[in-house]
């Protein structure tokens, strides 16, 4: 168990991350500070994790080790208050804001280490890419994985692959998303009614899913193992691949990662 965690920004994310370390027991509540600016959300933050101090400044907070969740717009000023107040080491989620940023804005020789998290972490389900700072040791990076591991997944990246990952895992879901949008529509077009074909579509995405996950078996062989000769989903697979699905995935996940330099660039 960790000795003590400010989170800074009790948003969705932050929020999410810390239901997580508590269901984990990463962290006992009662060493757990989060900084919250809006009145509301501190009150929503009381009434949901009892244990943990709600504060609304940084300089309540006495920041040593910190998860910072807030949006981009918000960095520069909580970054150069955390470096006043003596934050040691960082971890933080916002998107797009660089390292050398960050570093900049807290001075002296902060630890700093960012996390590219997505969505499906505040089901705790989602998957995390994290990347070392100047000054991160591995013991830094132990540390990061270990908290980010109570919502979801996490793998190792140098920063350039951030972008990347943004485009991937990041922007994923949406993907996801608008294909359970699309064959629930598809179900209704040839005769479901859409309660029935909403559950059959996602039912089938989560069983295929899980089988993926836990079967030793690649994508590839487990679509090879549903499709027969001559069969229904070699039709249905026949015309996917006419409408260049395969290619507009590819070009989906290149836009969006070029769209996340751009954005981290400015
Ligand atoms: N949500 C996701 O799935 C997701 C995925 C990947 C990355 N992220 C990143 O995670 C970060 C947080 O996202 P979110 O969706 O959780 O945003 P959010 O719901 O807006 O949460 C941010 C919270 O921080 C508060 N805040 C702002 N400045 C503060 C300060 N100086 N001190 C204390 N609290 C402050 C905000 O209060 P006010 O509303 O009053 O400003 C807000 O309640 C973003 O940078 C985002 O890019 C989120």
């Amino acid at each position: 168990m960790t000795d003590q965690l400010v989170v800074v920004g009790g948003g969705n994310m932050g929020a999410a991350i810390i239901g997580g370390l508590l269901s984990a027991q990463w962290i006992a509540g009662e060493n757990l500070v989060v900084v919250e600016k809006s009145s509301s959300r501190r009150t929503f933050l009381s009434e949901q994790f009892p244990a943990v101090r709600v504060v609304e400044r940084i300089e309540d907070a006495s920041p040593r080790d910190v998860l910072v969740a807030v949006k981009p717009q918000d960095a520069e000023g909580v970054c150069l208050a955390l470096g006043e107040a003596g934050a040691r080491r960082i971890l933080s989620v916002i998107a797009g804001i660089r390292i050398r940023h960050l570093e900049e804005w807290l001075g002296k020789e902060v630890v700093v280490v960012r996390a590219m998290p997505n969505t499906p972490a505040l089901v705790r389900s989602g998957v995390t890419a994290i990347s070392p700072g100047r000054f991160a040791t591995d013991t830094d990076l132990s540390w990061a994985e270990d908290m980010l591991v109570a919502v979801g997944k996490v793998v190792r990246v140098r920063e350039e692959l951030l972008d990347a990952v943004t485009g991937l895992s990041g922007s994923g879901p949406a993907y996801v998303f608008l294909v359970v949008e699309a064959l629930i529509e598809a179900g209704v077009l040839v005769g479901l009614p859409r309660e029935v074909s909403t559950v059959l579509v996602e039912e089938t995405l989560l069983g295929s899913a899980r089988l993926l996950i836990e079967s030793a078996s690649t994508p590839e062989e487990l679509r090879h193992s549903v499709t027969s000769p001559a069969g229904t989903t070699a039709a249905g697979l026949r015309t996917l691949e006419a409408h260049s699905v395969r290619s507009a995935l590819i070009e989906a996940v290149v836009t969006a990662t070029e769209r996340s330099r751009q954005l981290g660039s400015s």
